[in-house]
């Protein structure tokens, strides 16, 4: 692999910047509409070149796409639509001689209906082995017509579904948090945890550095899978962080920590307490877990120191390192986030149409990239975020292709606005996504002004956000990287952030409206927007604005 950071004590993935490939949508090689590995490898220089240390691609494994692929049918193998493993394998190569780390997705929640093992256990009788990897639960009520428990699936609805029976009578029902597209595996299983193994020394003998593991809180029940109940602690509920789920976290670890050059796992962990979190970074459990906090967070100085304070105090204790991340393929692009008059978001964030005004978030979106690049740890950058793209909120219905949209009834339209391929160039077949030649229909489609916002138009205006994410990564990589992974606050006043770190770094943001002076003679290394000067003649720092510079001194 070929090496460009400077060597540094710390393990990469405590530091890394990693990017997130949404395969489907980041660049079609064949000319499909639909993204794939093909355009992935032609984009491997744009990624180097960004600044990187690593990628993490979503599900790229042969799936019925009921959920844009969390929902796996063979775990060994691509999607046609996406490509083939030696593709795939490929791809991780050439990679890592670009100096970039290869982080694969492991849905181990569940699997897709049209998995081998879901087929056989509906082909198989209400007793069949084949039923045991799953849960498979008679129904309650007199003839079994009602859900064995009052869980509901985090897509909406009933998290069960009964089946047919070979006869034609209805049968017994079977758990799935998400679609019904994606049966929960039965974690209790030892078939279920032999398999999982197995898949990940799979991917791990064809050199993927890490895992990104979906779901990680949701894998292990309660026994008895007990009823919520109409006032249930959100600490506490039956089918999240329930204690075995550590055990199967132990005995990964073991199996990467078997293989050399620095493996990782990252979790998606949503839980509502730190103390629960950081159980999951424990130091013979996963290495790290995304920071949903920052993302939930509103665009608010307070808010966010705090968020940072008690980030920074969750991992400490365990030794992680707290990573941050603004946006991803489930959320609400954070231009729009930050566009709008309540800023701060939650899963449940029904608010896809409120007014947002893209010109004030895009700036607070710049300001918050130099934030949280600047913050020790790692981070997440997910396709299209060094493009400052908004969330698309004007699909039209018949389009929309997120499960959330038809199982919420419509009060969800989901998630497929902040999914829209990637526009790469200001004209040719969907802007540069799909190859010239092709009919250029994306799976999605791009606004008709997303030219400005493609890559080529951006790497010719030194002020895009391309080229501030370009710059913030490469000064991130040769001066913080390498830093203790600490920072002091500095008190600035009501509305500003502002904190340094050893070597002299400093990092202000000013969330207030009110222009900020800078000491005399500060010598400013980035800005995320242009800066003004006071009557006394003192550069000022505008509001929703974040800079850096490093005091001069020895060395500097
Ligand atoms: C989390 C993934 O990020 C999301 O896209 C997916 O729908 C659910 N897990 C279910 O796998």
């Amino acid at each position: 692999m070929t090496e460009r950071a400077p060597r540094t004590a710390a393990p990469w993935w405590r530091h890394a910047a990693i990017y997130q490939i949404y395969v489907r949508s980041f660049a079609d090689g064949n000319g499909d509409g639909v993204g794939d590995l093909a355009g992935a490898r032609d984009r491997l220089p744009y990624l180097r070149e960004l600044g990187v240390d690593a990628l993490w691609f979503t599900p790229w494994y042969v799936s019925p796409m009921a959920d844009g692929g969390y929902d796996v049918a063979d775990y060994r193998d691509i999607d046609p639509v996406f490509g083939t493993l030696a593709e795939a394998e490929a791809l991780i190569t050439e990679a890592h001689a670009q100096g970039l780390r290869v982080i694969v997705d492991l849905v181990p929640n569940h699997c897709s209906d049209r998995h081998p093992w879901f087929q056989e256990a509906l082909a198989g009788s209400p007793a069949s082995p084949a039923r045991d990897r799953f849960w498979f639960l008679p129904g309650s009520g007199e003839r079994g017509e009602l859900p064995p428990n009052d869980w509901q699936s985090y897509f909406g609805g009933p998290a069960w579904t009964r089946v047919v029976e070979d006869d034609g009578t209805p049968g017994d029902w079977y758990l799935h948090m998400f679609a019904p597209q994606q049966p929960d595996l039965n974690w209790e299983h030892p078939a279920v945890r032999a398999e999982f193994e197995d898949i990940l020394h799979f991917w791990l003998r064809r050199g993927v550095d890490g895992f990104r593991i979906d779901v990680a809180h949701g894998l292990a029940k309660k026994p008895g899978l007990p009823d919520v109940g109409t006032a249930p602690d959100p600490a506490d509920l039956p089918y999240q962080d329930v204690d075995d789920v550590h055990d199967v976290y132990r005995s990964w670890r073991k199996i990467l920590d078997g293989y050399d050059g620095e493996r990782t796992f990252v979790g998606e962990v949503w839980l509502p307490t730190a103390e629960q979190f950081a159980r999951y970074l424990r130091p013979d459990e996963l290495h790290s877990a995304f920071n949903f906090d920052i993302l939930c967070c509103p665009w608010d100085a307070e808010a966010l120191r705090r968020v940072v304070d008690t980030t920074l105090a969750a991992h400490e204790p365990v030794g992680a390192p707290p990573t941050w991340v603004l946006s991803n393929h489930d959320t609400i692009r954070h231009v729009t986030r930050y566009g709008r008059e309540d800023t701060s978001f939650d899963m449940s964030d029904k608010r896809l149409l409120d007014p947002s005004d893209t010109e004030l978030g895009r700036r607070r979106a710049r300001a918050a990239a130099l934030l949280t690049l600047a913050l020790p740890g790692g981070v997440y950058v997910y396709q299209g975020d060094e493009l400052g793209l908004p969330e698309v909120r004007d699909l039209p219905d018949e389009l929309l292709q997120d499960p959330t949209f038809a199982r919420s009834g419509g009060t969800d339209r989901g998630r497929d606005g902040c999914r829209i391929p990637l526009p790469w160039t200001a004209g040719g077949p969907a802007l540069g996504f799909s190859p010239a030649g092709s009919t250029g229909t994306p799976w999605l489609p791009q606004p008709a002004d997303w030219d400005g916002l493609a890559v080529a138009s951006q790497q010719t205006d030194p002020d895009s956000v391309l080229h501030l994410y370009r710059r913030a990564l490469t000064l991130r990589r040769t001066r913080l990287t390498h830093l203790p992974e600490t920072l002091t606050w500095a008190e600035e006043g009501p509305g500003v952030l502002s904190f340094t770190r050893p070597d002299g770094f400093h990092c202000l943001t000013n969330l207030s409206p009110t222009p900020h002076p800078l000491p005399r003679d500060t010598d400013v290394t980035l800005s995320s927007g242009p800066l003004d000067e006071d009557t006394e003649g003192r550069l000022t720092v505008p509001g929703d604005t974040c800079v850096w510079w490093w005091e001069r001194g020895p060395g500097a």
